[in-house]
């Protein structure tokens, strides 16, 4: 893991210092403006934590693998699809940028969940995921609006605050937020994909999916009793319950038919959509510094392997220069 995780740490620590661009289009130059300005709005919400992601900065990391099903092959030629077993890392995180929030805060929420495949080829593709079943919004700039607004609403701003207005004019803005709640484990929650990827098979077909990451059992606990846990229990209890066995997930795919949007995240495909079982992610491992582990790990939305493509969905490119940005501030 340390050798890939350097290497991806270089790639992109070159990337972003020399304000270049990669052939293999991690980050578009046209994109970076506003990636930064997300930046900027997240520190103004969250506040700069030096040495931290902007967002999702409290974190933990464990291992496994991933096997995917006969289904899966069929979908994408993908390596990571052949059927072989894939060695994954995977973090697990709260939302905001601040490092010492409690598990059980309702600003944890959404939950994250990010996972690495190592290829057998020595190359990486990833996998950024969180608790939402759909976005907020479905663009960059109202994203960096939704953030200014919410810093513009502190407990004593009057009413109807910023926020409040935005999202009043934002239907998809508490729809999106009331589809979250507090896991009683990082184990026990669905994780969404949110924003749509092409899958390319053997014989050139395309179909736009969306993930879904469906764990054994979904718990969610009732506010009072997620407000009164202790400010670190997901945190502690995801490494003790993989020290007593494993944990499993499902990933799956959820399939677009004609005419549904690839390109708006706060618009969900409706439930009667085909989901195909792509595999199980099984989590085996601890790492036994995972804070160190996880300064130095990069998840990037668009880094993906030949048999998985980007849609058309603006965000996933806004994300990686976003992601870029955060990673190049939180190195040493
Ligand atoms: C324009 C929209 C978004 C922006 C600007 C944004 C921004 C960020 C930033 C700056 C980070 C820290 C990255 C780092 O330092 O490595 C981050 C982490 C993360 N984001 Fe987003 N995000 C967006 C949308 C999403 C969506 C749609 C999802 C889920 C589908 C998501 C899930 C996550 C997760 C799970 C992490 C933690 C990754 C890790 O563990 O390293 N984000 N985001």
């Amino acid at each position: 893991m340390r050798t890939r995780n350097f290497l991806t740490a270089a790639i992109v620590f070159g990337l972003t210092s020399a304000c270049t661009w990669t052939s293999a289009g991690i980050v578009r130059a046209e994109d970076q403006p506003i990636a930064q300005q997300l930046i900027d709005a997240m520190d103004k919400v969250f506040g700069v934590h030096p040495g931290f992601r902007v967002n999702h900065a409290k974190g933990v990391v464990v291992e496994g693998n991933f096997k995917a099903s006969p289904e899966a092959a069929d979908l994408s030629r993908a390596a990571l699809f052949d059927g072989s077993t894939i060695p994954v890392t995977v973090r697990f995180s709260d939302s905001t940028g601040v490092p010492n929030i409690p598990d059980g805060s309702a600003d944890a929420n959404p939950h994250g969940m990010a996972i690495k495949f190592h290829l057998p080829n020595g190359s990486d593709t990833d996998m950024v995921i969180n608790s939402l079943k759909f976005f907020p919004v479905a663009t960059g700039e109202d994203f960096r609006d939704l953030l200014l607004a919410l810093a513009a609403s502190p407990p004593d701003a009057p009413k109807p605050t910023k926020f409040d207005q935005f999202a009043a004019s934002h239907p998809a803005v508490p729809a999106a937020f009331a589809t979250v709640g507090t896991p009683d484990s990082f184990a026990d929650e669905e994780y969404y994909g949110i924003n749509a990827f092409v899958f390319v098979n053997k014989a050139g077909a395309r179909q736009a999916v969306r993930y879904q990451m469906t764990p054994e059992r979904v718990v969610h606990l009732a506010a009072a009793d997620a407000a009164s846990r202790a400010p670190d229990f997901l945190m502690d209890e995801l490494p003790e319950r993989v020290k007593r066995g494993p944990v499993t997930f499902h990933l799956k795919a959820q399939l677009a038919a004609a005419g549904d949007s690839t390109k708006d995240p706060a618009v969900p495909w409706p439930d009667d959509r085909k989901v195909v079982d792509l595999g199980v992610l099984t989590i085996d491992k601890t790492v036994p510094d995972s804070a160190a582990a996880q300064k130095k790990l990069l998840f990037l939305p668009g880094q993906l392997t030949d048999g998985i493509e980007e849609s058309d969905d603006p965000l996933i490119d806004i994300r990686d220069g976003a992601y870029a940005v955060s990673f190049s501030r939180r190195i040493p």
